[in-house]
């Protein structure tokens, strides 16, 4: 199932989209908070790709491969938030696998977890990929992940600037405004 979804919290960024096989990977394999990650060689992989070689003349940053178990939720977080070990606000994201799965997003997380009250319902933004296409997504955001009965592999993109340095809404209007004015 399709939902559209509003582009405070993602964006699907007007691109070529990816393919698995052509993905170069380093052979190296390690773990990345709380994920299985296998890392992409980034020189290889921008080459060719108009997107990835503007942004890399814009920003430092590394992508991989990492991988979901089969009927696993990734709970409820926002990477952007002092108790997490990484601090990002923003990264670019693609699933490059056929593998049936749910993002939600929630404006009201604090309501969620207040389960010494009353509140057990929040509200909820669905959110699913389309197979390949790259999307800015904003870490900041309180979003969880529902993989349901395949692995699932996401592309991943992370920029070396932290948040706040570097948001969500920063990345987006410089790709709108610089590499799609250039590029259309
Ligand atoms: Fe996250």
């Amino acid at each position: 199932m399709n939902y559209p979804i509003d582009e405070k919290y993602t964006w699907k960024i007007p691109s070529k989209p990816l393919n698995l096989p052509d993905i170069p990977l380093e052979g190296g394999e390690g773990s990345y908070y709380h994920f299985h990650v296998k890392k992409i060689n980034t020189e290889k992989f921008i080459k060719g790709n108009p997107f990835f070689e503007w942004l890399a003349e814009n920003y430092k940053f590394s992508c991989g491969l990492i991988k979901m178990e089969p009927n696993k939720l990734y709970d409820w977080h926002i990477d952007a938030a002092s108790k997490t070990k990484i601090n990002r606000g923003v990264c670019i994201n693609a699933l490059v696998t056929p593998s049936p799965s749910l993002v939600l997003f929630t404006d009201n997380l604090t309501n969620l977890m207040a389960h010494g009250g009353e509140e057990f319902q929040t509200d909820i933004i669905p959110f699913t990929y389309d197979l390949n296409e790259i999307y800015l997504f904003n870490t900041a955001r309180a979003h969880s992940v529902y993989n349901f009965e395949k692995e699932r592999l996401l592309f991943t993109l992370e920029f070396e600037l932290e948040y706040p340095l570097l948001t969500y809404e920063r990345v987006k209007n410089k790709i709108k405004t610089e590499f799609l004015n250039e590029h259309e």
